[in-house]
Formats: C-alpha cells, structure tokens, sequence
C-alpha cells in the first residue's frame, strides 16, 4: 500500500490539471481495502487512469487507486457463472492497464474485446463507464463484477443484469455512486471470435482480403485512434467531452430536413446524433477559447492547449452546448466527470 499526504495529481489525470489530494492512497489487495475503510473520514474519490475526469481544484478528501493486479482464466468447472461452448471467463484484477487486458486477449486468440483496444484507463473503471468504442460496449463482454462496500468492508458479486448498463452508464455512476470500489471484473471471451467489422471505417482500414484475424481487428483500431484521437501524453485530454445525445424520431426528423448529411444511429428509444458532428457543424473544431480547444481531427474531444486551468475548459465546454443548443435545439452534457 502506498500512502500520501498534498499529494500532487498531475500524473493520475489525462487533462493534465496540476491539482493536489489531502490523502492519496492506493491499496494491493482487497484485504488492504476492506483494512483502509475505517480511516476513511470526509470525501472519498475512488479514481482509475484518471482519462475522464476533470478536477476542478484540489481535492480535499482522500483519493483512492486500486493496483490489484492479475489477469487469471477461471475454470468453468466449479464456476458459478454458466457458460457456452467456445467462451472463455477471465478475471482481471481493477487496477490493471485496460489496454494491457486486451493486448493480453489478442496475444491468446480470445475475441470480445479487440475493438475496444487502446481505449486509456483500467479495468475497473471500464465496468463503471461502461466503455465502448465501434460498435462494442463493455457489457457486452462483462460476466461478473467485484466489489468492496465502502461503509462496511463487505463483499458484493453483481452480476451483469444487475448493473443495470446503458450507454456509458451503469449502477455504480447512477444509484450506487461512491458506495462500491470494483475489485475484479470477470469477461467472457470467444475462442472462436466473431469479428464486428460494421462500424465507420474499420473495413476500409483492413482492405478487403476477408481472412482477418482479431490481431487485424486490434491494429486497424489502433490506427483509427491514433490518427483521430489526441495522445493525452502530448496534449492534456480526456477523450470524448460529451456524450452522445439521443433525440425523438420526431426531432430527429425534423433535423434531417435541415441536415440531410447529419450522421445518425437507430438506438433504444430515439435516434443517437454525434455530439462531435454538431460541434464540428457549430465552427469549433480546431478552434480555442483561452487555453483550452476543441481537437482539429475530432470536435467530441476538448484539449488542453498547455497550462489551462480547469475553468478555462469548462468555459470552452459551457460556450459549446449553448451553441450547439442554439443551432439544433439539442442539450449535449459532458461525458467526463467534473470533480
Ligand atoms: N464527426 C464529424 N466531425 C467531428 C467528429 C465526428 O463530422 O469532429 C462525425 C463523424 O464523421 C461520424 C460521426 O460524427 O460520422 C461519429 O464520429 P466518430 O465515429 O468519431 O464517433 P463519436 O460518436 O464522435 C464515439 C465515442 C468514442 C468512440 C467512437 C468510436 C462517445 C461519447 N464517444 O464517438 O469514444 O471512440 O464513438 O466508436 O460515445 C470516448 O468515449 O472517450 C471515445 C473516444
């Protein structure tokens, strides 16, 4: 376990925001945890890679980081989880590397998750954000999660029903927030995958020969990312700003008239406008306000241009919904935690 009073933030979010924590504290097992609750007094922010959130200012509570580690196949037989023939059930411990989980699937043949490689943070978060990236979503693959009840040190398995997934949310951002930290979160992967190749241009970026493997599924996103997305080791980002908003078919109908280009996706209960293409449509891709912008390659992404204060991107993020809301009449609201 490793213990830090005023301790300095900028390493742990992708904004770059040099804020501090009264108390940092990051623990290696669930025994530490259940041992660290106790001591626990005032605000508590259980943080992952730190790629979505946006503090505001210093942190006067205690910062919580989890490094279990392990990335361990679990035995069918003896499992409480039922499978079917050809999937495979991985438990990974929170505070591995996201990205190190799916290298380590690729690397083994095991399909479910390469589309959403080189996504930034750790597995824990990727069970609160419900992460997804071309046409997959962390639910989709997530078996079981694990978690530590933060007032008592008890141990509660969810199962995925009952984290109650949506689009980029789940119970632990809604109706439990700040009451569990996850421990280990158990996917289920194929043996024999079943490549998802229908979102934007993944076909495009694999050429036609038609014998792709998930390993070419991996590259090919790994090539999409870097040429839209900004490095967060270059330039302070936390990915997508904002969320995608979903709009009444009427709404969405009336729209297309003005907007017969507007990309769309069908979804549960209305049609999905990108945020990004309404940005874009508003004039701020590539542009600044202050130290903060709008990336020039994908306008869902705000930067920091160097040395942006927190209320310089959230100024940039308040002027881009009021626009957005006055050319489409849509609300767009941020996909990041502000903290
Ligand atoms: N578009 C523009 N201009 C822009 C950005 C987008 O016209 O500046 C258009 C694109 O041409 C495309 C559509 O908008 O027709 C959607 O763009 P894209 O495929 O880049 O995806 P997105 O909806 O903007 C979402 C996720 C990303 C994820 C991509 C790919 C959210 C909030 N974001 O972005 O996730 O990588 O799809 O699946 O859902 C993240 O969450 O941090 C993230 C990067």
């Amino acid at each position: 376990m490793k213990e830090y009073k005023d301790y300095s933030l900028l390493n742990h979010n992708t904004f770059g925001m040099d804020v501090k924590a009264k108390r940092y504290v990051e623990y290696d097992s669930e025994e530490e945890l259940k041992n660290l609750i106790p001591t626990l007094d005032g605000e508590v922010l259980h943080i992952g890679g730190g790629s979505n959130l946006l503090f505001k200012g210093n942190f006067e509570g205690t910062i919580l980081h989890s490094a279990i580690c392990g990335i361990e196949e679990l035995s069918t037989v003896n499992c409480q989880l039922s499978t079917v023939k050809g999937e495979v059930l991985v438990r990974v411990g929170a505070g591995e590397v996201w990205d190190d989980f799916v290298a380590w699937a690729v690397e083994r043949g095991l399909g479910g998750v390469e589309n959403l490689s080189l996504i930034p943070g750790e597995v824990g978060a990727s069970a609160v954000q419900n992460i997804g990236a071309y046409g997959v979503e962390a639910k989709d693959v997530i078996a079981m999660v694990e978690a530590i009840d933060l007032s008592n040190g008890q141990k509660r398995v969810f199962g995925t029903e009952e984290c109650n997934y949506a689009y980029r949310q789940s119970i632990f951002k809604n109706a439990l927030k700040g009451k569990y930290a996850i421990t280990y979160v158990t996917y289920r992967l194929q043996k024999q995958p079943v490549l998802k190749l229908d979102y934007g241009n993944i076909r495009a970026v694999l050429g036609d020969n038609g014998q792709h493997t998930i390993s070419d599924v991996r590259q090919a996103i790994i090539d999409i990312r870097n040429a839209k997305l900004p490095d967060p080791k270059v330039q302070g980002n936390a990915g997508s700003f904002f969320m995608n908003p979903v709009v009444s078919r009427e709404k969405f109908l009336s729209l297309q008239k003005d907007y017969p280009q507007m990309p769309y996706y069908e979804v549960e209960g209305g049609v999905k406008i990108p945020a990004g293409w309404m940005i874009d449509q508003c004039g701020w891709k590539g542009k600044s306000l202050g130290r903060a912008g709008v990336h020039d390659k994908q306008a869902l992404v705000l930067v920091n241009l160097g040395g942006a204060s927190s209320e310089e991107i959230i100024t940039l993020c308040n002027t881009i919904c009021k626009d957005v809301k006055e050319k489409f009449g849509i609300d767009i609201h941020p996909e990041v935690n502000l903290i």
